[in-house]
């Protein structure tokens, strides 16, 4: 596959630049001109001295997993309700400070206020505290974020990021994280610093599902990862749905896969299963095709991309590089569909974008283009956010610092109601 694209990169190049001036660069242009609308962010009210604000896990349709860390030995509690009146309270778990309650039995498609208590004592609440629970396969509009590569040092990049996803217009209602969440060894005592403490804002009120990456890995997952996340299966290799929409998070570990055999084996049952869903969607660490300065990882263009191609995944997310980079469709590693970019009706293959430049743009060695890739950014701090329209998917990527449109591809399916 490799070897193929390598030896057509002239044609490709050549491909690429008839495809840029083709595609209407008024419009580009004009897209570009798009301001996202600003609007105030309520904060959740912090009391002095508590740990860790509350961030979502596992928001689905009648349930989510709040969670913090605290010191105070009171009975650790959520009061949740549809006003700030709350009206239920559930106990949580405790796992030495971390805390964590389910809240069940919630209505799909429906806000929700909570505020986190120690006994009596209220550690967090106000209206930064709220989520919209899942609507379920009936909600055919909604959005998300996708970013990676973040939790860098100094929170060099990350606070403008997040920023950037709070003032988005529609705001995103989750989040998936491709990996690499602290740097550089993805220990516990480095998460509210480089990530929790900057994000909190955004945490506690979108859900994040995160995927594991090589930076993850450095130190023991299941002493550190898994302490700070709540996620279904084994937290390494998991699924969710989302309005219409199957969500998969993949573990690429440190450039092999992370238990491979069985993650193979359960990725490809957990795609047929899901082959009624309007859009398929997956994410991971290390990007398989690629031309950004990270090599193609060899295990994931030999088992995922095979698997991809067959049950007809429409988008995968990559990080590790941190740089934005977005295919045209690809199947079988040929390219196909090129001609209607950057909107495509029906693409006959998948897309695969790279979205790892959360915090830690890249700004040595630039991206090159070459066959598959339709358009990339580098030495840019940025995010993409997808929105889904029931039959209608828009990706689009924003620089971090001044929300200006990077890139933007739609993708319509006529084999889906709109
Ligand atoms: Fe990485």
């Amino acid at each position: 596959m490799r070897s193929l694209i390598g030896t057509s990169a002239t044609r490709w190049l050549t491909l690429a630049l008839l495809g840029a001036l083709a595609l209407g660069v008024a419009d580009f242009a004009e897209a570009k001109k798009k301001k996202k609308k600003k609007h105030d962010v309520p904060m959740a009210e912090i009391a002095p001295g508590y740990m860790r604000a509350p961030y979502l896990q596992a928001l689905g349709t009648d349930s989510v997993t709040v969670a913090w860390v605290a010191s105070d030995t009171g009975e650790p509690m959520v009061d949740f309700g549809p006003t700030t009146e709350f009206g239920s309270t559930v106990s949580a778990q405790s796992n030495d400070a971390h805390r964590a309650a389910t809240l069940r039995g919630l209505q799909p498609g429906t806000w929700y206020f909570y505020q986190v208590r120690a006994g009596d004592r209220v550690l967090a609440t106000g209206e930064g505290l709220r989520f919209r629970t899942d609507e379920g396969s009936a909600d055919r509009s909604f959005n998300f974020f996708v970013t990676g590569d973040i939790g860098s040092k100094k929170e060099q990049g990350q606070i403008p990021t997040g920023a950037s996803i709070l003032r988005a217009d529609p705001r995103p209602e989750m989040g998936i994280l491709c990996g690499d969440i602290i740097y550089k060894k993805g220990n516990s005592k480095n998460y509210d610093r480089r990530l929790m403490r900057p994000w909190q804002d955004l945490f506690s009120q979108m859900s994040i599902w995160p995927a594991l990456g090589n930076h993850d890995w450095k130190s023991d997952p299941a002493k550190n990862w898994e302490k700070e996340w709540y996620l279904p299966n084994n937290e390494h290799y998991y699924s969710f749905d989302y309005g219409n929409a199957h969500f998969i998070a993949l573990d690429t570990r440190d450039g092999d896969l992370y238990d491979r055999e069985n993650q193979v084996r359960w990725l490809e049952r957990d795609l047929a299963e899901h082959q009624d869903a309007d859009w398929l969607f997956v994410y991971y660490h290390h990007p398989g095709i690629t031309c950004t300065y990270k090599k193609y990882n060899d295990a994931v263009v030999e088992y995922f991309i095979p698997l991809f191609d067959r049950y007809r995944v429409d988008v995968a997310f990559a990080g590790h590089a941190h740089t934005y980079e977005r295919t045209y469709p690809l199947y079988r590693g040929e390219v196909v569909s090129e001609q209607q970019d950057p909107q495509y009706v029906d693409p006959q293959g998948t897309i695969y974008i790279v979205s790892g430049a959360g915090a830690k743009p890249k700004k040595k060695k630039p991206t090159t283009l070459c066959g598959p890739t339709a358009t990339f950014r580098d030495n840019t701090l940025l995010w993409t956010q997808v929105l889904i329209e029931g039959s209608t998917c828009t990706i689009r990527t924003w620089t971090s610092e001044g929300d200006e449109l990077v890139d933007e591809v739609i993708i319509r399916k006529t084999d889906v109601s709109g």
